[in-house]
């Protein structure tokens, strides 16, 4: 029997080879929250960035909600706007023409019944005059105390329920909660309209291209996984440094601090992703599941205040520049004691990392922007050099540059030129920019288009958000006993609470 050939260049062939590129179906995308700063800066361009690499349907289709009096010309200005500011790919007059041309807004607060029947009748318009064919997907950019709110009505209205063809799905922009309960009362909420595997829990961490290299270049190859262990590694520090403060997000940050706007989170998801066993496949299922072991196998330190560090950025100056500090930003308590830095030592139990500590650090108002991970080799056991002239050679270490110049970099000991016998630390730079032509896509990119395929490997699911704040929660609590943070200076590293931590283990923080 003779099967006709799949042409090799149709991008629909297999949805499970991710080597080829990877086109949505018909559907639509409602978004509420549209007005939003994260909608603006990252949702408009990255769903035009999709259409623009032609990775959207012709009868994709984009709806916004909004309590603002607006007309659908001027949901398409905003969005027009946007792109223009925002977009990675150039400007096309085609892309944003058929783009535009399924643009809907519609007005209306989230406890009003009659806005959210007027979509409902606009989500079946779009099936009929365009061919979204009844697969719609609704997008939570709203602060975490409306969620039961608008997920009620997706239920009321119906807008949830999917039909024997056709996929309904929900996206929720972190936090999920702020401790393990809140966790667990919004997961009834969304569980009660969306069953799990309609839920797409947004990190937007795992869309990045770098993130996900971390499993490439782990299961890959056969360089790094035999010395991937407690035998060789020392330690490993994970850093997220920005050198913005709050800016305008008072409201939001407040009382949530670093730990849990960040590490919950986007740093808890790297350790994982950096301490996994190798999965099964690349699933879902199999993804999840080692990322859960990890989780579930972490251990804080029996003395919070010495496995643990928080501060708070002080007025100051950055960059030439005088800054505020946080108590001086708009909106924020004199007296807040919401940490803006958040250092951590946590270790692994398991049989690969048992003795490893991960140091965890995460802060606003640093030296400068820069996510990395750094997995740090023992010493070598001997040297057969004379001590003084390797005097030197720190230690070996693999850095996964997450950004911003992102890459790979493998510090190493070699010969000094000369006739001593002299050895120094040298490096060796993978960097993407280099290395390969098309630029990164922006992490919504990526993790829109998984929504709008049904693709959930890079979604974390409700168990790791319940066991990542599992891990927080005593943490948090403990910090909200022990008074306030320390002060930092902006463009700084830290608090030396931060640095005593490493100290008292022997070690030091890399210097990004
Ligand atoms: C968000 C945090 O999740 O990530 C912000 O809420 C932070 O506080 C942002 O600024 C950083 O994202 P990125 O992609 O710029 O590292």
């Amino acid at each position: 029997m003779s099967t006709a050939p799949t042409p090799p260049d149709n991008p629909l062939r297999d949805p499970r080879d991710r080597r080829l590129p990877r086109i949505a179906g018909p559907a639509g995308l409602v978004i509420f929250g549209v007005t939003g700063d994260l909608a603006k800066r990252k949702l408009l361009p990255a769903i035009y960035d999709l259409a623009n690499r032609g990775l959207l349907p012709p009868s994709f289709a984009l709806t916004g909600f909004a309590r603002r009096d607006w007309s659908t010309e001027d949901f398409a200005q905003i969005v027009h706007d946007a792109v223009r500011e925002h977009a990675r790919t150039e400007f096309s007059e085609r892309t944003w023409e058929q783009l535009a041309s399924g643009f809907r807004f519609v007005q209306g607060e989230f406890d009003d019944d009659a806005a959210f029947d007027t979509l409902a009748e606009t989500v079946a318009a779009l099936d009929a005059e365009r061919g979204t064919g009844g697969n719609h997907a609704f997008y939570l950019s709203v602060p975490p105390r409306s969620f039961p709110l608008v997920l009620n009505q997706l239920k009321r209205s119906g807008l949830s329920e999917p039909t024997t063809d056709a996929w309904r799905r929900v996206i929720i922009e972190k936090p999920f909660g702020h401790n393990l309960e809140s966790a667990l009362e919004l997961d009834d909420v969304v569980s009660e309209v969306f069953p799990e595997d309609s839920v797409f829990r947004i990190d937007h961490y795992l869309g990045k291209e770098t993130v996900q290299n971390i499993l490439a270049m782990r299961f890959a190859n056969q360089l790094f996984e035999p010395v991937w262990n407690n035998h060789y590694v020392d330690h490993v520090q994970i850093t997220m440094a920005e050198d913005i403060g709050i800016g305008s997000r008072a409201g939001y940050y407040d009382g949530i601090g670093a730990a849990r706007d960040v590490i919950q989170n986007h740093l808890l998801q790297l350790l994982a992703l950096t301490a996994m066993e190798e999965p099964f496949s690349f699933d879902a299922n199999s993804l999840r599941r080692e990322k859960e072991k990890v989780l579930s196998a972490v251990r804080l330190g029996e003395d919070l205040g010495r496995s643990t560090a928080r501060g708070q950025y002080a007025a100051g100056w950055q960059g030439g520049e005088h800054v505020r500090g946080y108590h001086e930003e708009d909106g924020i308590a004199p007296d807040s004691i919401t940490e803006t830095y958040a250092a951590m030592r946590l270790e692994v139990d398991s049989r690969r990392w048992a003795g490893v500590p991960f140091y965890l650090r995460a802060g606003k108002r640093l030296g400068r922007r820069v996510t990395e991970i750094a997995v740090v080799f023992k010493r070598a056991p001997h040297l057969p050099f004379d001590l003084g002239t390797s005097g030197e050679l720190g230690q070996n270490a693999i850095v996964f540059r997450v950004q911003p110049d992102e890459g790979v970099t493998i510090r190493f000991g070699a010969k000094v030129p000369g006739t001593a016998m002299e050895v120094r630390d040298v490096s060796m730079d993978f960097g993407y920019g280099n290395a390969f032509t098309e630029n990164s896509p922006e992490a919504y990119e990526r993790l829109i288009l998984d929504v709008l395929l049904g693709d959930p490997p890079l979604f974390p699911h409700q168990r790791e958000v319940e066991l990542s704040w599992q891990i927080l929660d005593p943490i948090t609590e403990y910090w909200e006993s022990a008074g306030s943070p320390e002060p930092y200076r902006p463009g700084s590293w830290g608090p030396a609470s931060a640095d005593e931590m490493l100290a008292r283990d022997g070690r030091r923080w890399r210097m990004p």
